[in-house]
Formats: C-alpha cells, structure tokens, sequence
C-alpha cells in the first residue's frame, strides 16, 4: 500500500466521520425545534408516554358517555379554544366558517340559524345526541363523511367528555346527562 492510498482511506474514514457527526448535529437540531412551546421542568411523563404512534384503538362510543356525568365543564371549555377559531358559543353569536354552538346539544342536526351547511350534514338523520355529538367530535370525517368541518377530532377520551358537557352548558335549558 503507497502512501496515496493510505491517504485516500483516511480520506474516507474522515468524510465518514463528517457525515455521521453532521447528520447528528442536524437531528439534534431538528429535535431541539420540536421541544414543546410551553417550558418548565414538570413534564408529565405520562402524557409524553400516551402519545405513541401506534394505530388508533378502535373507538367505543359508551367510554366517552359513561365519563360524562363526572365530566368537568370547566376543563371542556379550555378544549373548546380548539373550535373557537371557527366557532362561537355565546347565545345569539356570528356564525363563522362553523355555526354558532348555542343550544347545540339536542338540537336537530343541521339546524343552526341561518348557516350554510353541507349536503353531508343536511342528510344525515337525527339530532345531536350524545352518541351522535361524541362520534362526530371524536372523527368529524369518520362520523359524516363529506362534511365540511376541517378539524381532525379530539382523540383524548377525557378531554372529549369534558367538552361534551362544556357544549351542553350552551342552553337556557340543557338537556340530560346520559345515565
Ligand atoms: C376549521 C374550522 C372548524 C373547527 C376548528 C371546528 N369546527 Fe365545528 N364546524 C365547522 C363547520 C364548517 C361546520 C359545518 C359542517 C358542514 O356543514 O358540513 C361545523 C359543524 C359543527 C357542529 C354541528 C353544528 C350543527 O348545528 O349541526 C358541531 C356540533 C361542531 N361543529 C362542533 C365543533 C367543536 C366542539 C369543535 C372543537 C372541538 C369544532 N367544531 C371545531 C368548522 C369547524
């Protein structure tokens, strides 16, 4: 082996280096851009652990509407801030690009004063009950398919019964929880 050559394997050895430690600077760069917005040291671990990229469990309605008579409003209405940028809830308000969600709970499907809504929803039968509400607002999509509500669904059982029964404060008169 001449010297040339030893100088083109070391060559590669030090390009090699380069690349792997290059490629780890850039994953820890990239890694460091996705940390969570909200800083501070009390991670809760397990909800970094809930969130695994398996495939979605199959969805049981009655897990959501068994949670719902010890559902907490309050923590409903801080996961309703994911619906305000198309919703209002207050009695009498705007539609937006979604329909007013006053008195929504109960209500024919459909129905909202003076919104447009799609041929999807118009057709499909029913009123909002808590069946229907916890499958559309788990998979929107998945529930009426064709509809034109651009939101994925919220996946997080608790979170869901706690904006059940914050929807269901949105009336003179709601109706009851499901027993
Ligand atoms: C990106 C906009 C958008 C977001 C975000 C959104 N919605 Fe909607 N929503 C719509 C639209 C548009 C419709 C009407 C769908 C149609 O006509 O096909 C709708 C319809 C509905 C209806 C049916 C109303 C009726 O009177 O029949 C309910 C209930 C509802 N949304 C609840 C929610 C809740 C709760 C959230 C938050 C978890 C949410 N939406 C988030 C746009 C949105």
């Amino acid at each position: 082996m001449d010297s040339f050559e030893v100088n083109k394997i070391a060559g590669a050895v030090l390009a090699a280096i380069l690349v792997i430690a290059g490629t780890k600077t850039l994953l820890d760069i990239n890694f460091h851009k996705h940390k969570p917005e909200k800083a501070g040291w009390a991670l809760p671990v397990e909800a970094i652990a809930a969130k695994p990229a398996e495939p979605e469990a199959p969805f049981d309605v009655a897990a959501i509407t068994t949670l719902l008579p010890k559902a907490n409003a309050d923590a409903g209405k801080a996961v309703f801030k994911k619906c305000l940028a198309c919703h209002t809830a207050d009695k009498g308000g705007r539609n937006l690009v979604g329909p007013n969600l006053w008195g929504v709970v109960g209500r024919k499907i459909a129905e909202a004063p003076g919104f447009n809504f799609s041929d999807a929803m118009k057709k499909h039968p029913g009123t909002w009950s808590w069946d229907e509400l916890t499958k559309y607002l788990h998979s929107p999509v998945g529930a009426i398919p064709g509809n034109k509500m651009q939101f994925p669904g919220v996946k997080d059982n608790t979170d869901l019964a706690d904006l059940l029964v914050y929807l269901r404060t949105l009336s003179d008169s709601p109706i009851a929880l499901p027993k």
